[in-house]
């Protein structure tokens, strides 16, 4: 799959969310990365799946669910209805996400899979023949703006190897830290959906950094 860019909306200015999605958009942006937070699994709350339906009326775009919640398989099913596509918990939030991951499918959404920063990529691996995504945190979760973690570039590579042995149709998502500056080096590394929030909505012109960031992996 060509690598594609993910703007993930947490950064976005919520006083003109409509107008920031439709730069975004025109920018080329192909998925829209929705982060949740519950203050529990991480150190900040931002908002549950209203913002899904928000979305829906605002974007045709695929949504995908970032879950950085506790007990994900509570809340999963909303995130569905409300027309998530790929719903991602985390790995480390389920005592059981062998669980979590055919609940999503059973629902009828995408199921992808996020690591932090300190978990092993091989965790995934019993998971492989039932998700289509992993999604490699490259900050620790929880806030937006955060510096890329450069150890990330060694994880994804070893994701890559791992997925092209087991599973060659399963995307790598990247996220946190994302900026013109790394794009390149990352996309290279394997990772085909680049999650990128400050570096598109802190930007002055949020369609022309959306548009930068694919010129970039776009040429590869
Ligand atoms: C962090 C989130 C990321 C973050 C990305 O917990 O999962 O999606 O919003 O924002 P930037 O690109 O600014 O690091
Ligand atoms: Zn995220």
């Amino acid at each position: 799959m060509k690598p594609l860019i993910s703007p993930s909306v947490l950064s976005a200015n919520f006083a003109r969310l409509q107008e920031d999605i439709r730069a975004a958009e025109k920018g080329g942006g192909e998925r829209f990365h929705l982060d949740v937070m519950d203050g529990h699994f991480v150190p900040n709350i931002s908002f549950g799946p209203m913002i899904v339906r928000t979305m829906k009326k605002v974007t045709n775009v695929p949504l995908d669910a970032h879950l950085m919640i506790s007990d994900p398989d509570k809340y999963i099913p909303e995130f569905v209805d409300a027309g998530a596509e790929f719903v991602i918990p985390h790995i480390e939030a389920s005592y059981d996400v062998y669980r979590s991951v055919q609940l999503i499918i059973e629902l009828g959404a995408k199921a992808g899979i996020a690591l932090n920063p300190g978990t092993p990529v091989e965790w995934v691996e019993p998971l492989l023949d039932k998700i289509d995504l992993v999604l490699i945190m490259s900050v620790c979760p929880g806030f937006g703006g955060q510096k890329f973690q450069p150890q990330s570039l060694k994880r994804i590579k070893a994701l890559r190897s791992l997925l092209d042995k087991a599973n060659p149709g399963v995307h790598i998502a990247v996220d946190g830290g994302v900026k013109k500056e790394n794009i390149v080096e990352i996309s290279a590394s394997g990772a085909d959906i680049l999650v990128a929030g400050s570096a598109i909505f802190e930007a002055q012109d949020i369609e022309k950094a959306v548009r930068e960031l694919k010129r970039l992996i776009d040429k590869q």
